[in-house]
């Protein structure tokens, strides 16, 4: 078992390497050493426009727009909390090199209270001026959608080991029981806290770099719902070792609560 959040810094390096580089995007044949899968894990490249709330960030995490000030993420991607300007989130755009992208600073970070490396993996950033333009994506406040097939989507590495992406990608894995997660991970999922998913085969994943970055599904009116923050795994794409999620709607009010208390 591997929890990736020591590597942040590393991730943090390597997207620095990936960007002063001219980032080329391997052929799909070729992004796996030669297999059969292509892209992220499985996945596949995003339209522009696609899922309008997704945002990089520049230390190597994805995340979600939550509000046009305030940025969700993963608590392992971010320092203490505080202020905070040494951020900054790209949105906008598929492409991370596309002139239309939307930089902006961060002033804030919130880390999730008690976070210690253990689970309570979210935290906000709070943006130094607001975006608009961009849709929000909402957090589920149920469980009522912890359940079903899972959207996900980033910047991270396409295979295991493999570099930062210029172009988001996407992919679809299915919900893995707390019981199920916990057995192929010996125990050591918090329930509560986390969600799985993922095929027992392995082949589609989210991985390094796209920590932080939201799994979403539609809801009831057809929109789309938050409903984790990806925040764990051993290795990428493993059979039987299915990416663990931060439980979004167990922390939902939490969440509401701390962007409140930042403004909103
Ligand atoms: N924690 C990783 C990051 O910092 C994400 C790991 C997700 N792993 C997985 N197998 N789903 O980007």
């Amino acid at each position: 078992m591997v929890r990736w959040r020591t590597l942040t810094g590393l991730l943090a390096a390597a997207l620095a390497a990936v960007t002063a580089a001219s980032v080329t995007v391997a052929a799909p044949a070729a992004a796996d050493g030669g297999t059969m899968t292509p892209y992220v894990v499985g996945g596949t490249r995003a339209a522009q426009g696609e899922f309008p709330f997704m945002v990089r960030l520049s230390m190597g995490c994805g995340g979600a727009l939550y509000s046009p000030r305030l940025v969700l993420t993963a608590a392992h991607c971010v320092g203490a909390t505080g202020a905070n300007t040494s951020i900054t989130a790209t949105l906008g755009v598929v492409d991370l090199q596309s002139s239309s992208r939307i930089t902006v600073r961060s002033n804030y970070v919130y880390r999730a209270p008690g976070y210690n490396g253990n689970g309570k993996d979210w935290a906000l950033i709070r943006l130094a001026t607001p975006v608009t333009g961009l849709s929000t994506l909402k957090i589920a406040n149920t469980t009522a959608y912890d359940n079903g097939t899972f959207t996900v989507a980033g910047w991270g590495a396409a295979r295991e080991g493999g570099p930062q992406q210029r172009y988001l990608l996407k992919a679809t894995v299915p919900f893995v029981d707390d019981t199920t997660c916990n057995s192929y991970y010996r125990g050591q999922i918090i329930p509560a806290e986390e969600i799985c998913a993922g095929y027992a085969s392995g082949g589609v994943d989210t991985c390094q770099g796209d920590s932080g970055g939201p799994m979403f599904r539609r809801d009831a009116t057809n929109a789309w719902i938050q409903v984790g923050i990806v925040s764990w795994g051993n290795g990428c794409a493993r059979p039987n070792y299915p990416g663990v999620y931060t439980q979004v709607s167990y922390f939902a009010s939490a969440i509401a609560s701390a962007a409140a208390s930042l403004g909103g």
